[in-house]
């Protein structure tokens, strides 16, 4: 049986997104995104040590931690093993939904259309990533989108801020939001794990009001 995101989510409403490029950044930066009080990330599969990026912060404890930029089902399959709760794609893939299922993790596929809509829908899943959000236009589209598919949730993710987070997840049709401005390329970079705490902490209370 697979769970659904929300249950697994457990009421986080705020994915930071992240692309790490060394697996001795996995652990600096889960205690810092748990210490500015995130509960859950999304490690992509962007990077060579993506998956012992995964493992290490999987194993931190402190948040749920799923897969993204997940194109295939053999990533699918090697995410879950490495810990991943769940698994986002940036588009829609028969194959990575059936792997995902057959594996019982929730999988949220990126949509940009109605009829990708309409494609999730019948392949029975109630969670999709409206990605690009921002280029795709925002919150006026994903209204426009969320109005003929009632039941559908979404976790719209590229180009959103912390300034703009908060419209979004005042929608009813919003489950969470992702996004990579909490702890950047730049930041890890630098090894700036204070700036990423601070900048966790600010999202985790602006997503509260
Ligand atoms: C993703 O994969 O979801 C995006 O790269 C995150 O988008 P952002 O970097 O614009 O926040």
């Amino acid at each position: 049986m697979t769970a659904d995101l929300p249950s697994v989510l457990a009421g986080a409403r705020l994915l930071p997104v992240l692309t790490v490029p060394s697996t001795a950044t996995a652990g600096p930066l889960a205690d810092a995104l748990a210490a500015g009080g995130a509960r859950s990330a999304e490690v992509t599969f962007r990077t060579p040590d993506a998956e012992q990026v995964l493992k290490t912060m999987a194993a931190h404890g402190g948040l749920t931690v799923g897969a993204g930029t997940v194109l295939t089902p053999e990533q699918a399959e090697r995410a879950v093993a490495a810990g991943a709760r769940f698994v986002v794609s940036p588009g829609f893939d028969d194959e990575v939904v059936a792997k995902c299922r057959e594996l019982g993790v929730p999988v949220v596929p990126g949509i940009a259309t109605a009829t990708e809509l309409m494609r999730a829908l019948r392949a029975g899943l109630d969670t999709v990533k409206l990605f690009p959000a921002e280029p795709l236009g925002g919150l006026r589209t994903l209204r426009a989108l969320a109005a003929p598919f009632p039941g559908m949730r979404f976790v719209p993710t590229g180009g959103i801020d912390a300034y703009r987070m908060a419209a979004y997840l005042a929608d009813p049709a919003v489950l969470a939001v992702g996004g990579s401005w909490m702890a950047t390329a730049d930041h890890l970079r630098r090894g700036d794990y204070e700036e990423i705490r601070r900048l966790t902490a600010d999202a985790v209370e602006r997503s509260r009001t």
